[in-house]
């Protein structure tokens, strides 16, 4: 296969992806870059949209085998920010005119946790709404699996985007990475609720699990392309000591981990082409400059943590998560000059809604909000 004629290509077939993921050489990896760049740039442009991140809670009825805050880690200590906390937080975010807002949590479906969601998104609506924001914060959850009844509940309190991993389209190895209370085929039904209700949708998944091939990669690629999906957060596994899965991970290799993390988003950009791809935290705790490699790999969206500091080390999805202070002015500046440096720039005070979504709506013959 000649790598320069499949980066022309308008559409790639599974052997195509599967070639591009394989690839070691450096001269091919710059290629495979430029080209996930200039796609970007074709569909999106340069501007990067930027996401504060709350991780409210990490209560959670999952039991993930390799998931730092899965139920039966008893090293975790548990919290629920309280709404004030979470307000404090949405305080910053407004001052720092980031315009949209994640709020994630572990997963849970009881009444309290539900009703508690909804009234935080009714206040952020109220409170954020401003003669530069007359719409508001954007709001994105991210909160797992729930009925159908309660994504209506949540996008109708104002909450437009949703975030759900299926984590792998291999849906054996779905199954054995998660108890037997979580199918494959009820996450996939969620992202389809999900979308007929309205939102836009985000998926992902982890790369370089422990048996995941490069075949199932691309079927991952396949399968965002087959959802329609509007954005993707995806990042390299990376173990967590507490986990099942942790501690069977010992020939874990950070930079084969981290290049592998690469070439997915570029691929995924070349074959998504206008979808909202996020440079995820993941990729950080690999390199110190991962978010950044990230953007340069096609990325366009960054979701700086708005948690406070105290709570920060109970959200460890994984070991050696940066804790780092991003509500610290000076950290903040670094990351604009960083941003700057690679010519792009943030876009403020502008939801950064999925072309993708615009796109797909433009071409519906139904209405819905939040156009
Ligand atoms: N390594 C990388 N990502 C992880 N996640 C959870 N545990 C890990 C891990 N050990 C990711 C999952 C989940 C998201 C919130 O964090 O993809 O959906």
């Amino acid at each position: 296969m000649d790598l320069s004629e499949i980066l022309k290509k308008e559409n790639l077939s599974r052997e195509e992806i599967c070639f591009i993921l394989n690839l070691t050489e450096q001269e091919d990896i710059d290629k495979l870059q430029a080209a996930a760049l200039q796609t970007l740039y074709n569909n999106i442009g340069n501007y990067i949209y930027i996401r504060g991140l709350i991780e409210f809670s990490n209560y959670c009825t999952c039991d993930c085998i390799y998931c730092g805050i899965r139920k039966s880690n008893q090293k975790n200590e548990r919290f629920l920010l309280t709404k004030d906390e979470i307000l404090s937080c949405v305080e910053w975010i407004i001052e720092k005119k980031f315009a949209s807002v994640v709020l994630q949590s572990g997963e849970r479906r009881d009444t309290d946790f539900v009703e508690y969601v909804v009234d935080i998104v009714k206040t952020i609506k109220k409170i954020s709404r401003n003669d530069a924001m007359p719409d508001g914060l954007g709001i994105t959850l991210a909160v797992g699996e729930q009925s159908f009844e309660t994504y209506q509940k949540f996008y109708e309190a104002g909450a437009h985007r949703y975030l759900l991993r299926i984590e792998t389209s291999n849906s054996h190895l779905y199954k054995s990475l998660h108890s037997s209370q979580q199918a494959f085929e009820d996450r996939i039904k969620c992202l389809k609720y999900l979308q007929d209700i309205g939102f836009q949708i985000g998926s992902g998944v982890m790369i370089g699990l422990p048996s995941q091939t490069i075949e199932d990669l691309a079927n991952d690629i396949l399968f965002f392309k087959n959802m329609d999906i509007d954005m993707l957060g995806m990042g390299p596994f990376i173990p967590h000591f507490d986990t099942p899965l942790g501690v069977i991970s010992n020939n874990f290799d950070a930079k084969n981990q981290l290049l592998l993390g690469l070439k997915m988003i570029a691929v995924a950009r070349l074959v998504l082409k206008d979808v909202n791809i996020a440079s995820t935290t993941a990729l950080e705790t690999l390199h110190s400059d991962g978010r950044i490699m990230g953007l340069q790999f096609g990325a366009n969206v960054v979701m700086p943590q708005a948690t406070p500091n105290k709570y920060k080390k109970n959200y460890l999805l994984y070991n050696k998560k940066p804790v780092i202070d991003e509500q610290d002015d000076a950290v903040f500046e670094k990351m604009q000059r960083d941003f700057s440096n690679i010519g792009r720039s943030i876009a403020f005070e502008t939801w950064g809604d999925p072309i993708h979504f615009q796109r797909k709506k433009a071409s519906s013959p139904i209405a819905t909000p939040f156009a």
